[in-house]
């Protein structure tokens, strides 16, 4: 069973990351490969049908060969991010079909971000993903963690525990194994 994460912030101390990992070491201790496929460095999608060179091809080969996906992004103006957004352009129609998908999202206003999951869930259900019901919305995100990256909000990192652990659980009754 492999799980990789998509982390749809840029920033070095990013509170998104910071959440997806919490999920991924869960999914982990639950038997699964973990990994992030960073997004930084991957090129515009400008709609061309030809090749977009060897990083795209690894990129596109890592999320064919995960069985599970754990999608992350900040709340931008009501919805994820445009890095988040190309790397999902980047892929063929079909090359998230059947996967299994989790949500998390992270927004700095009291209202938290759940704009953004429905956004993301729209285009994972586009590509004919499965998305997991079970999804994190973290509010306020500036005080949920820590300086040292710890979780700070009581009941948030079991939730987010429980979003990798249900992961790995409904991956392997879609044919994860
Ligand atoms: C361009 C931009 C737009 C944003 N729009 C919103 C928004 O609509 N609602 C909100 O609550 N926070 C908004 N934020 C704040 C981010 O969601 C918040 O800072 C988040 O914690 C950043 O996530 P990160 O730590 O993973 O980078 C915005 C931030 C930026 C840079």
């Amino acid at each position: 069973m492999r799980v990789v994460s998509l982390c749809g912030s840029l920033r070095s101390a990013s509170s998104t990351r910071l959440a997806l990992n919490i999920a991924l070491n869960a999914a982990k201790s639950a038997g699964a490969d973990v990994s992030e496929l960073p997004l930084a460095g991957l090129p515009w999608c400008d709609g061309r049908a030809g090749s977009y060179g060897p990083e795209v091809d690894s990129f596109r080969q890592a999320l064919r060969s995960a069985d599970a996906i754990l999608i992350g992004s900040p709340e931008y103006h009501g919805s994820f991010t445009g890095i988040l957004k190309n790397a999902l352009d980047l892929l063929e129609e079909n090359e998230l079909r059947g996967k299994l998908v989790g949500l998390v999202a992270v927004a700095r206003g009291e209202a938290g971000a759940v704009n953004t999951l429905n956004h993301l869930r729209h285009v994972a259900r586009w590509v004919d993903a499965w998305v997991l019901p079970a999804q994190v919305s973290i509010p306020n995100a500036g005080s949920a963690f820590s300086a040292d990256g710890s979780v700070q909000r009581p009941g948030l990192g079991e939730e987010l525990e429980r979003l990798g652990t249900e992961l790995v659980r409904y991956g392997k009754l879609l044919g994860g194994s």
